[in-house]
């Protein structure tokens, strides 16, 4: 497909270090005169000149019924719209940016955009996600048993990443988005983005320029997700 494409596209560094040892140059093909790209990807759809949020849910972000069950449960359960929120944000990392401490990449993304309460629980729940706790029946997750084996323990900064966290006062609030998190994997339950227009309009402080040109301290990460293959 890239071949169709009148630019020539260089893929980051991190899109194929593993299977590509980063120290070692990429091969390229010959770009035969071409120009290289520098904006818009022909293979995406293209978005909106001001982005919101829900624009990045529709045209950058993987399928997202994980994060819309995860925060309906959390609104039937009768949970702040705080929670609800954070639930239906809290894994933006993995569905469009960055798998590896997802935690982290989401809450940064949100940061500027929520009450600090919203982004600090986003990040935190990376690590309570593989902690128990019996006072809200969460129990560490079969899934991940099932995904990296019986014997798998956290990094030693997620440990501590967890420590700090029980002694926060907004452990609960964090430790709400793992609840919710753990029921949240029904293929035949169908949830609309639309269901949560009133609750991301008051909790969620969208920037009229658009996500991405707003010049606050994340706006190239949004950037990037909007040109991921964007030469400089
Ligand atoms: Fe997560």
């Amino acid at each position: 497909m890239s071949q169709e494409l009148d630019r020539v596209v260089v893929k980051s560094v991190i899109y194929v270090s593993g299977e590509h040892d980063p120290r070692q140059p990429v091969p390229r093909p010959p770009d035969q005169g071409k120009r290289y790209m520098m904006g818009h990807d022909p293979r995406l759809p293209r978005m909106p000149e001001r982005p919101t949020l829900f624009d990045f849910f529709r045209y950058r972000f993987g399928p997202s019924a994980h994060l819309l069950q995860s925060a309906r449960l959390a609104l039937k359960s009768g949970a702040p719209e705080k929670i609800v929120l954070a639930c239906l944000l809290h894994d933006i990392g993995i569905n469009g940016f960055i798998r590896s401490d997802h935690g982290y990449w989401s809450a940064q993304l949100v940061e500027p955009y929520v009450d600090e309460e919203v982004s600090w629980a986003i990040r935190y729940h990376q690590a309570l996600r593989f902690f128990a706790d019996d006072s809200v029946g969460y129990r560490y997750p079969e899934m991940y048993i099932k995904l990296f084996g019986p014997d798998y323990r956290p990094e030693p900064y997620i440990e501590a990443a967890y420590r700090e966290a029980r002694e926060h006062p907004w452990y609960m609030t964090s430790r709400l988005i793992t609840v919710n998190d753990l029921y949240s994997f029904d293929p035949n339950v169908r949830v609309e983005l639309e269901e949560f227009t009133d609750i991301v309009g008051r909790n969620f402080k969208q920037p009229k320029e658009g996500l991405g040109f707003d010049g606050s301290p994340v706006a190239h990460m949004w950037r990037t997700m909007i040109f991921p293959t964007k030469y400089l």
